[in-house]
């Protein structure tokens, strides 16, 4: 008997690939026998979860029972403070994963409007486009992996509903100043709008020379989303928004489910907003990482593309694979670029100053090892 019914699927998740992640520590700690691993391969805040945030967290734990007051009225008024923008422009969501996936579902028509985006970009366009039955549009990077706009814009034409940029970007690190992306914006046509994907600008300096935030305010058709997951430390507890034309803002309301944010999340975001100490130390921390790796990177022979979000991305000498797995078994997981189209690139994420020695000891041990072997071969 065949038991799995292909036929009451739909055509577009039969042929879904689901998102790969970076690997769990437990797995590694498992599959290695090891007792610690460090993970520098998924973009997370290295100082953890600020110790206020921990402390509401625990407060509010009696209150998991309830449900969250719809709308997250509370949140959105105290980013609309932190932004200075009119918090009827915010949305908040289950990440921002799920403010992506909304302003498909919202806006894209299955099957007549068509997505585009750079290629490599962050998978979750292409997947939720997918999976909405939306033709999904790339142009490739330019050199250096820079936003080359007249690729970009050769791929849009008046069925385009959505154009994506993730600014810094990700995996490269790439950032570009906000006046670049208006000038752009500018040659959109109207049924066109443009998302800038800003989960990294807390790590780009200055923040108000890349940010599209004033652009957002100033137009109709531009959405900047932002995450708690990062700079915020939140991941797990997934919490992220956007920042939207009014009119936008209020459909994409009325279309969540009610209690996508969960009553933690909330309460935590809140806390994590009052929290300047915490988010000034991780930028201290990601700038001081960022130099020193990207030094002791050069140094070691790979070519260091730079960046002003919390990763490095990096072309080694040697096989990106093999370091990669060497690196897994010293217990340290980075991230291959192999699922995004970069066979021989790694992106290592920021972390604290002992887990940059670690990784930069155990490389330089791999490196050498595989240098003896070379020449004794
Ligand atoms: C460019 C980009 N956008 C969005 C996200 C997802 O953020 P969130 O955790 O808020 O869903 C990520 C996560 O790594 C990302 O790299």
């Amino acid at each position: 008997m065949n038991n799995f019914r292909h036929e009451l699927i739909r055509s577009e998740v039969l042929e879904f690939k689901p998102y790969s992640s970076g690997l769990g520590i437990d797995e590694i700690k498992d599959k290695y026998g090891l007792n610690q691993v460090i993970k520098m391969a998924s973009n997370e805040n290295p100082l953890g979860v600020s110790p206020s945030v921990q402390e509401v967290i625990r407060k509010n734990a009696s209150l998991a029972f309830r449900y969250p007051t719809p709308g997250n009225q509370e949140l959105c008024g105290a980013i609309g403070r932190y932004l200075d923008i009119d918090p009827r422009r915010i949305v908040c969501g289950n990440g921002s994963d799920e403010i992506i996936d909304l302003l498909l579902r919202v806006t894209a028509e299955p099957g007549i409007s068509n997505i585009a985006a750079f290629k490599p970009c962050f998978s979750i366009y292409q997947l939720q486009s997918r999976l909405c039955g939306l033709e999904f549009r790339q142009s490739p990077l330019g050199s250096e992996f820079s936003f080359d706009w007249n690729g970009l814009l050769g791929l849009v034409d008046e069925q385009t509903r959505i154009v994506f940029l993730t600014n810094p970007d990700n995996p490269s690190g790439f950032a570009v100043p906000s006046r670049e992306i208006e000038k752009f914006y500018s040659k959109l046509p109207e049924s066109t709008i443009l998302v800038i994907d800003e989960a990294y600008i807390d790590f780009a300096s200055p923040v108000e020379q890349y940010s599209s935030l004033k652009l957002a305010l100033k137009t109709e058709r531009v959405v900047v989303l932002r995450t708690f997951s990062k700079m915020f430390g939140l991941a797990g507890l997934r919490l992220g928004f956007g920042v939207f034309p009014m009119f936008l803002a209020d459909y994409i309301r009325r279309v969540r489910l009610p209690f996508s944010v969960n009553i933690l999340a909330e309460k935590a975001g809140l806390a994590a907003l009052e929290d300047l100490i915490f988010r000034q130390t991780t930028l201290d921390l990601i700038l001081r990482g960022r130099d020193y790796l990207g030094d002791e990177l050069s140094a070691m022979g790979c070519r260091v593309y730079p960046s002003q979000a919390n990763f490095i991305m990096f072309r080694p000498l040697e096989d990106a694979e093999m370091i990669f797995e060497k690196l897994l078994t010293r217990g340290i997981i980075i991230r291959p670029l192999k699922s995004y189209g970069l066979q021989n690139f790694l992106r290592v994420s920021i972390g604290n100053d002992q887990e940059n020695r670690t990784f930069v000891t155990s490389l330089k041990a791999i490196l050498s090892e595989q240098s003896a072997f070379d020449h004794n071969n």
